[in-house]
């Protein structure tokens, strides 16, 4: 993953199909952050592709995540199938003709994330009934069927803050995917726009394209455009940038903990060199994601700063925090060591 906060996931639709584990070794070395899986059944799309099964022997060459990209008529019959085969996400079609909870709750229930995505004509408002089970939403920047095609920015322009709304109240992990026509042109603009994935298949794996370049190139620009655009011209956070939330003794810092991981934010629990108690037992320090910690901070800083008061009320320290302290270095990252 790179040190910023845009993601790119590789579509291999337009891949050398006569060596799709070379080409998905190549493009993950080139810095793809996801392989994108375009499974296409020539019903629900005018184009066919490939399966489960080739899914299944892809998995074992790379330990990047798989997004499996649904683009058939029937997902819940082949669902298992391609859960057996590794994917790490599945995202089908709202408009597909049949239940979509079920099959949301299949996805999630197999500890996968679960996505819609969404025809450039569809409108937002039909993932709306869905919003509490989804962990990616996919805006269709082109008719979903072919790569090479044009982006479509007023689709992209509407959709993908709509996108980003539908997953606010999603404390952690929510994802908006952008797919079709993301490449070093439009990247700026989805990223302005706050899309956390570019989906980018062309852009990639035309002839004579560098694809490690493409990567950076759209990655900069994308977190660029989100600077400007969403974040007062600051660069923004890099995905794995953890942020302190308290420190305290063991059994408070866990009560603190299960609240905050109840309410779906994961929290980690660090043996810092903070505050030494009466008792001898050192304060542990709690992180958690720098991207939840606002909707953290509303939803639990009132229970942290009881605890730190009922820390207090128990006696204070035996010994001031060691010289530096359990710093993160000013940087939100957790200090080595562990609990
Ligand atoms: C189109 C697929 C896209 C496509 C992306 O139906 O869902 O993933 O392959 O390819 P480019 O980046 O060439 O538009
Ligand atoms: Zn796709």
């Amino acid at each position: 993953m790179g040190d910023g906060r845009a993601l790119v996931a590789a579509s291999i639709l337009n891949a050398d199909l006569a060596n799709l584990a070379r080409e998905v070794r190549r493009v993950v070395r080139a810095g793809a952050d996801r392989i994108h899986l375009d499974v296409m059944d020539a019903r629900f799309v005018p184009n066919l592709t490939f399966g489960w099964g080739t899914i299944a022997h892809l998995r074992p060459v790379t330990e990047a995540p798989f997004d499996a990209h649904l683009m058939i008529a029937e997902p819940g019959r082949w669902l298992d199938d391609f859960l057996a085969a590794g994917c790490d996400s599945i995202t089908v079609h709202v408009e597909v003709e049949e239940p979509i909870e079920p099959l949301l709750r299949r996805i999630r229930a197999a500890g996968r994330a679960a996505g819609l995505a969404m025809r450039p004509a569809t409108p937002m408002s039909a993932l709306e009934p869905y919003r509490h089970l989804l962990d990616i939403v996919m805006v269709m920047t082109v008719e979903p069927g072919f790569g090479g095609q044009s982006f479509l920015r007023e689709v992209a322009v509407a959709k993908i803050p709509q996108a980003r709304q539908l997953l606010a109240d999603k404390p952690w992990g929510g994802e908006v995917h952008v797919d079709g026509g993301v490449n070093r042109e439009t990247a700026e603009t989805v990223g302005g726009l706050g899309a956390d994935v570019l989906v980018a298949g062309t852009a990639l794996f035309a002839r004579g394209r560098n694809a490690a370049r493409e990567v950076r190139l759209m990655r900069a620009l994308a977190d660029e455009g989100y600077a400007v655009e969403l974040n007062d011209g600051v660069m923004p956070e890099p995905r794995d940038r953890m942020a302190r939330l308290a420190s305290l003794p063991r059994p408070l810092a866990e009560r603190l903990r299960d609240a905050v991981q109840a309410g779906g934010v994961p929290v980690v629990m660090l043996r810092g060199d903070g505050l030494v108690r009466a008792d001898g037992a050192r304060d542990l320090d709690l992180f958690v994601p720098f991207a939840s910690s606002a909707w953290v901070e509303e939803r639990h800083g009132a229970l942290r700063d009881a605890l730190q008061a009922e820390a207090e009320a128990a006696g204070g320290a035996a010994a001031a925090p060691a010289a530096g302290g359990a710093d993160d270095g000013g940087d939100g990252r957790p200090p080595t060591g562990g609990a």
